[in-house]
Parts: structure tokens; sequence; C-alpha cells
């Protein structure tokens, strides 16, 4: 299978960062991220998510995030929706794109979204229906690709299961996310090979935690079999509150650090990306975990990988 030649990337730290954030990060903090980070050149800012604000509460002004942002021609903001209450409130803060949630492994589903797998598709399918009604693009993520938190290994074939049902339910592509970071590159291959039996590479998207150091080591084996579209992190920000112990995802600028590295086209201006690593660690006062974003800001790292 050849590398492809352009990669589309869809930066997640301003909603898959920040959720995991144990202070409440303000909303001017927020906006910004995600304004310099549209300005950046990313094709998608994951902007926040309407999930219970019980459950998360880091994300519950995420309307008012929806409403300050600087929306760019040709960018796609998502936001995450668990069921027809967040899409109310997705279509009142004027979201265009959504992002809807499983599991691949029946325990995460229950600490996440508080029901079984098989329930969590009974619940969306008329959600995701009349998202895709209302004229909204609707993207499908299945977590624990590689291993759950509370079960364990996860069979492949459960993945494809799930992500066969987000794509006959209406979701143009399915982001398989490693939720726990423990996916190494051989078990990954395995995974991409059997959910494109049943989905088209080019509607496959992969998404990795880096907790075990995987994560450019995963993207990489994932390019090999054919995958062109990825979610990172800048600075690596996040996790998730419901996989304890798990990192935030692969860093934004490792990831770019590789892609350019390899001629491969994002569009994505990785200085503007490295400032930004900087500028939210800062904020947040958190080390910032993208090493090529740090080795750029400190003056020893070449510019972009090229
Ligand atoms: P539940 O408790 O069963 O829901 O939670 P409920 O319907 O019984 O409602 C409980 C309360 O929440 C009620 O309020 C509802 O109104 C309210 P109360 O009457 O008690 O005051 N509520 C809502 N409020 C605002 N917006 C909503 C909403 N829904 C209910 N949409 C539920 C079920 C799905 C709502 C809950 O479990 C939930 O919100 N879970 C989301 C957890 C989450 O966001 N996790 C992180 C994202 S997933 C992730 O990070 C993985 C990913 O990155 C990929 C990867 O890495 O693999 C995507
Ligand atoms: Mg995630």
């Amino acid at each position: 299978m050849s590398v492809p030649g352009k990669v589309r990337l869809v930066e997640v730290g301003p909603r898959d960062g920040l959720q995991n954030e144990a202070g409440l990060v303000p909303l001017d903090i927020k906006v910004a991220l995600v304004d310099r980070l549209s300005a950046a050149g990313f094709p998608a800012v994951e902007a926040g998510s309407f999930v219970s604000p019980r459950w998360v509460p880091q994300m519950a002004d995420s309307p008012e995030v929806f409403a300050r942002i600087a929306r760019r021609a040709g960018v796609a903001y998502p936001a995450l929706v668990p069921n027809m209450k967040g899409l109310d409130a997705a279509l009142a803060a004027d979201v265009r794109e959504i992002a809807v949630f499983v599991s691949a492994s029946e325990g995460f589903s229950r600490k996440n979204i508080a029901c079984t797998r098989a329930e969590s598709l009974d619940r969306l399918a008329p959600v995701v229906e009349r998202a895709v009604a209302a004229g909204l693009a609707v993207r499908g993520y299945v977590s624990c690709i590689a291993g759950c938190p509370y079960d364990g290994a996860v069979p492949p074939s459960d993945v494809a299961t799930m992500a066969k049902a987000l794509v006959a339910m209406g979701c143009y592509e399915i982001s398989l996310g490693d939720t726990i970071g423990v996916g190494t590159a051989g078990q990954i291959r395995d995974v991409i090979a059997t959910v494109s039996r049943h989905v088209p590479r080019a509607a496959i998207a992969m998404h990795f935690h880096d907790t075990c150091g995987q994560g450019v080591a995963n993207v990489l084996a994932s390019l090999e079999e054919g995958i062109a579209t990825f979610d990172s992190s800048v600075a690596g920000l996040g996790g998730c509150p419901y996989a304890p112990g798990a990192s935030g995802n692969v860093a934004t600028e490792d990831v770019l650090y590789l892609l350019h590295g390899m001629g491969i086209e994002t569009g994505i201006d990785f200085a503007a990306v490295a400032e930004t690593g900087g500028w939210i660690s800062a904020r947040l006062g958190r080390a910032n975990a993208a090493r090529a974003g740090r080795a750029y800001l400190a003056g020893t790292g070449r510019t972009d990988g090229r």
C-alpha cells in the first residue's frame, strides 16, 4: 500500500485536550486556542462538546465558544454530541459538523456514556438521521480500538462492528480511537485491515493517545496502511476523564514533523502550531508534551521536519 502524498489533520486539542483539564479553562483562552489553530491552516478544529455538564464540566461553555470563535471559510469545527439533547444544543449554537461516539468495548461504553454498545447505537441512530437531514456533516468515533481500561483486550472484529454501524447510520468518516494509548504498530495495522473490509480506507481516520509513546509510530503504521486522516492535539494536550491514566493525544507538532519530513502535504504551518503549543502550555501551567514543538521553541529543532 502506498503512503498518501497528502494528509488531513483534525486538531482535537480544544476538545479532547481541554476536556481533561482539572481547573476550569477561561472562555477567552478556549476561543483564542481555536482561532490560533484555524489560522494555522487546519482543515478541521474540534472546538467543543455538547455532553452533560455533570459528566464533563470543562465543556459546559461550548455554546459560548461557538458563539465567539472566528469561523473561517473552508474550516470545519466539529463538536461532540452524545444524544438528542446534545444535538438540540449544537444546532442552537449553529454547529455545522457533529461527532458522535461509541466504544468498541462494553466496559468503556458503560463508564463513558452510561449505556451498552447496542443501546448507544439505538440512541444515536435518530440523532444522526436528524443531523444529516438538517444538513450537518456527521463524523463517528469508535473508542478503545486497541484496549479498554475496564475490559482489557478488544477484538478488532468488535471495532469493525461498531464502525460499520456508524457508517450505516450516515457518518461520512470513522475515527478509530486508541483511547488509552496502548496499541502498537502491528496491532494497529490489524485493526485497520479488519475495519477496512467493511469501511473504505478513505473513510477511516486514526486517533492516537500517546500514553506508551507509540503515537508517532502508530501514525506511520497507519500511513503505510493507506490512511490519510489523523486526529492530533497541539502540545499533546488531553486525555479522557473516563479513561484513567491515559495521556493526551499524539502531539500535532510531532505528527507534523513526521509528515513534513516525509514530504507529505498538510497545508498546516508547523511554526504557528509550535508557537500555539508553547502558548497554551504556559497558559495551562503544564509541560509541553510535543517534543518537536519543544525543540522548535528551544531553537534546536529544524523548523519543520523538512
Ligand atoms: P446519563 O446520566 O445517563 O444521562 O448520561 P441522562 O439522560 O440521565 O441525563 C443526566 C443529566 O444530564 C440530566 O440533567 C440531563 O438533562 C443532562 P439533570 O436533569 O440531572 O439536571 N444531559 C445533558 N445536558 C447537556 N447536554 C447533553 C445532555 N444529556 C443529558 N447532551 C450521557 C448519559 C451520554 C449524557 C453522559 O454519559 C455524557 O454526557 N457522557 C459524555 C462523556 C464524555 O464526554 N466523555 C469524553 C468524550 S469521549 C472521548 O474522549 C473519546 C474520544 O476522544 C475518542 C477516543 O479517544 O477514543 C472521542
Ligand atoms: Mg480521544
